[in-house]
């Protein structure tokens, strides 16, 4: 069985991936923290291996390199990485020979609409993301959304957008934000929890790539098949994907 702890772990996520580890015959929760509580000194008293983190988009880089110096394996689902504190950690691991795996989104629709939209933006380039989710959630856009941006830039490399680059906003922010020079527009409203369009648009045509998680009980399964891959393993994952299709 392999000994998991929880960071987090009075939060929506952390509570809920307690409960789904607890649940795994394969995985064994040996410990919990939370603000307040010395992680470090915990991850030694339990001996765990890995260390699931649903903390806060401010910390989430500090916790991912305490748990490596602690000698465990990070899960980290805390959103917020930017693509400097990735490149830093890819680095820290490898120095360190230990795996880790920061997951933007643990739901496998979720990693399987990524990889769709990847794939469209080879072929229609012009594409916009909407992201909704709960009004609880502190930060934005998603970390979905970015790493989804990130994901359609790698793949549509120099082809141009087609859209006007300059359209003057009447309202400022009305066009959104820009992750890889792609527009990412955010709603925080009661009623969603994880909600994510990838549209694209070329001549006389859309294509719309939706996925959405109805209940956090879609993220679990993915945190769960993560927290038993990544032991063993000796690099930072970037995305859920990178640690489950690899082989
Ligand atoms: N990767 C995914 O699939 C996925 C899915 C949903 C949410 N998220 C992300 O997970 C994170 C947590 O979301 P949530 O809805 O559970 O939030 P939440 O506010 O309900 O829980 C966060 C918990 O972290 C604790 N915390 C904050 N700072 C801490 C610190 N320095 N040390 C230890 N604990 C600390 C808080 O006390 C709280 O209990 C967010 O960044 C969110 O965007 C990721």
């Amino acid at each position: 069985m392999i000994r998991v702890l929880v960071n987090g772990a009075k939060g929506r996520m952390g509570s809920m991936s307690c409960a789904s580890i607890e649940a795994d015959p394969e995985l064994n929760l040996v410990g919990q923290a939370d603000r307040d509580d010395n992680l470090e000194q915990r991850i030694r008293d339990t001996g765990a291996q890995v260390v699931v983190d649903f903390t806060n988009a401010s910390v989430g880089a500090e916790m991912f390199k305490k748990i490596v110096e602690a000698g465990a394996y990070p899960v980290s689902g805390t959103s917020g990485f930017n693509q400097e504190q990735v490149a830093a950690l890819k680095k820290f691991c490898a120095e360190k020979n230990r795996g880790g795996l920061i997951a933007p989104n643990f739901s496998i629709g979720g990693v399987l609409m990524m990889k769709f939209a990847q794939e469209a933006a080879k072929y229609m380039p012009d594409v916009e993301i909407i992201e909704a989710h709960h009004e609880k959630k502190l930060d934005a856009p998603s970390g979905t959304a970015v790493r989804t941006a990130e994901m359609i830039a790698e793949a549509r490399g120099t082809n141009k957008t087609s859209v006007p680059a300059e359209s003057k906003e009447m309202i400022a922010g009305v066009r959104g934000g820009k992750a890889k020079d792609i527009p990412i527009h955010s709603i925080r409203l009661p009623g969603f929890l994880a909600t994510q369009r990838v549209i694209f648009g070329s001549l006389g045509q859309t294509l719309t790539i939706e996925h959405n998680s109805i209940n956090r009980e879609s993220f679990m399964m993915g945190v769960c098949l993560a927290a038993k891959k990544i032991v063993g393993t000796t690099e930072l994952f970037y995305g859920l994907e990178e640690l489950i299709f690899r082989d």
